[in-house]
């Protein structure tokens, strides 16, 4: 009987040094846990003193990109990469007054949109006019960036020129014909 009243104490008091501890470890866990979230707070607060460089030239990287200083990469253009980058151009382009797949492009800086006579624009081509009357070096490097984009249902099937220097060095090419 004694025994077990001791037994029953000493468990007891076990049983409560335990649940102590186990409060204590919660207490200290959740302290933990609070500083984990804080270390991920600071990781992200590392991550933010890493990318806070890397974001201001990433972002002004990207802002750049968004906002293209055309004007600058014209005055910037070379003639002679824009050559060769109307070689993408040339299966359907011809710079010589005649048309083939597509309308002849000498000319084609300021001139009016589908005003090549004689040649079978898409009706997305001749409703563009309505939107963009003549191909500014703006209109058209917006419409060579993405041309499906730009004049939806066109029929002049490619892809694009992505990079901004080589739509400004082609329309300065293109300029010069
Ligand atoms: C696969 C043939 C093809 C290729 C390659 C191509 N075009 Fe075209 N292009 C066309 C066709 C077809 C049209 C007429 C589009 C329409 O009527 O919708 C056209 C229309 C145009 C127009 C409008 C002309 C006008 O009189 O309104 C411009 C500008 C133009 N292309 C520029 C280019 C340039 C610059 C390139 C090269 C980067 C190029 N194209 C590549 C077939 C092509």
């Amino acid at each position: 009987m004694f025994n077990t009243m001791t037994i029953t104490k000493a468990s007891g008091a076990l049983i409560g040094s335990l649940l102590a501890l186990l409060l204590l470890f919660w207490a200290g866990s959740s302290l933990y846990s609070i500083a984990v979230p804080g270390g991920g707070e600071h990781g992200e607060e590392v991550a933010q003193a890493y990318s806070i460089p890397v974001e201001s030239s990433g972002g002004g990287a990207e802002v750049e990109e968004e906002q293209i200083d055309f004007p600058a990469l014209m005055a910037a253009a070379d003639p002679a990469s824009g050559e060769r980058v109307f070689a993408k151009c040339k299966a359907c382009h011809k710079l010589d007054g005649t048309d083939g797949v597509g309308p002849h492009l000498n000319g084609v800086v300021g001139r009016a949109v589908a005003s090549i006579d004689g040649f079978a624009y898409s009706d997305a081509m001749v409703e563009h006019v309505a939107d963009a009357p003549d191909w500014t070096p703006e209109a058209l490097q917006a419409f060579l960036e993405d041309p499906k984009g730009v004049v939806s249902g066109t029929k002049m099937t490619f892809a694009g020129l992505p990079k901004p220097e080589d739509r400004a060095n082609l329309i300065a090419y293109l300029e010069s014909q």
